[in-house]
């Protein structure tokens, strides 16, 4: 039997869900629905039912069985409660709302409905992610005693202002309300694999800055946050939004006490650096190439994976990969270092 699938947004990634859902043997794509027309989406040529509420399509289709959140970040959480509320497994793009609260909503929902919650963090698939995790927690690179995460990325008016929207301020980016800042919208990847890797952390502090985005978003650029783990070791995250014309880096480098590693590339896809006692880099399968949006590149293209993750969780083969209780971790991270934000525009 089939799943049987249902996508909420028809922007960039719900069109990927969408074809992924597609392309999977195993489900059936029942219908999408967006707020935007067809026309506008290019997606005159579809052969699924399109709606333009969630409510029409969900009454529409009661055969639905899982529904993938793809609108803005600030909707996620209404969305979510929605399909829930019509008892529905959802999948829920990064990051999974823009509060703790919000995400505790949706877990307590799901519970109530018997559902299940996906939430969307693909770099996990990625094979230096995987072994990064493997070597810590298998202590090969001992006690961790320093983490450095840095993520220097672009994205300027490209971005913001797209084909169509140029000289206006317009759409959900860059606002706090339906984006809520640079690290939920580029950077909860990469806090997802801290959370993931090393665990939660305390002690936070933070620095922040506008370098060159006060025309084009609501919230900070750039920061330097560094904290403590948990489990012992200190790290930091050095990231910015602010690189000229395009993605310079997104880095993680680990001092352990048996040795040392940096993983890096434009989208932390390389093992650069590996030097362990007693131990020789194992041949890692290759990584998928970033999400191209044309101008700019996002993080790894990892959906077919997710998707498969769904099939294979609601069909009882497997577990889910990142579950609400890791999403609203990485949401709770992300607000307790926000809560720090005092923003200098151009200081
Ligand atoms: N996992 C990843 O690598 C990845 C990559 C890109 C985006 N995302 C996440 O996916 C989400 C969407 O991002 P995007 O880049 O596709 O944005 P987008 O602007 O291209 O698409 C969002 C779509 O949602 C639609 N929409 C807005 N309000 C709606 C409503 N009330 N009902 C139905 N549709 C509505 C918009 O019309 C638009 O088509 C964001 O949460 C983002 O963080 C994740």
């Amino acid at each position: 039997m089939k799943i049987k699938f249902a996508v909420i947004g028809q922007g960039h990634i719900g069109k990927r869900h969408a074809e992924m859902i597609r392309r999977n043997a195993e489900a059936e794509l029942v219908a999408v629905c967006d707020i935007a027309t067809k026309e506008y989406l290019g997606l005159t040529d579809l052969k699924e039912s399109f709606y333009n509420t969630p409510e029409e399509m969900l009454a529409a289709h009661p055969e639905i069985e899982a529904v993938n959140i793809c609108t803005p970040n600030g909707l996620h959480a209404t969305h979510s409660l929605l399909a829930l509320e019509a008892v529905k497994h959802v999948v829920i793009e990064k990051p999974m709302a823009l509060s703790k609260t919000d995400c505790e909503a949706i877990i307590f929902k799901a519970l109530q409905k018997n559902k299940n919650v996906f939430c969307v963090m693909q770099n996990r698939f990625s094979p230096p992610s995987a072994w990064l995790k493997k070597i810590v927690e298998e202590k090969i690179i001992g006690d961790v005693y320093m983490v450095q995460l840095n993520c220097y990325w672009n994205r300027d008016e490209r971005y913001y202002l797209p084909a169509g929207q140029a000289g206006k301020k317009g759409g959900w980016k860059g606002t706090q309300e339906l984006d809520g800042g640079t690290l939920f919208t580029q950077f909860s990847h990469w806090i997802d694999l801290l959370y993931w890797i090393f665990g939660d952390v305390n002690n936070i502090q933070a620095k922040f800055n506008d370098f060159n985005h006060a025309s084009l978003t609501e919230f900070e650029d750039s920061g330097f946050v560094n904290f403590n783990f948990v489990n012992g070791g200190m790290g930091c995250i050095n990231y910015s939004t602010a690189v000229w014309n395009k993605n310079l880096e997104s880095s993680i480098t680990i001092i352990g006490s048996k040795g040392s590693v940096k993983v890096g590339g434009q989208y932390m896809d390389k093992v650069e650096y590996c030097d362990i006692k007693d131990y020789t880099l194992p041949e890692l399968a290759p990584t998928n190439e970033a999400n191209d949006y044309g101008a700019y590149k996002g993080s790894a293209n990892n959906h077919p994976q997710l998707i498969s993750n769904v099939i294979d969780t609601l069909k009882g083969r497997t577990s889910i990969t990142t579950n609400a209780l890791e999403g609203l971790k990485v949401v709770d991270i992300i607000e307790r270092i926000y809560s720090l934000r005092t923003l200098n525009r151009k200081s």
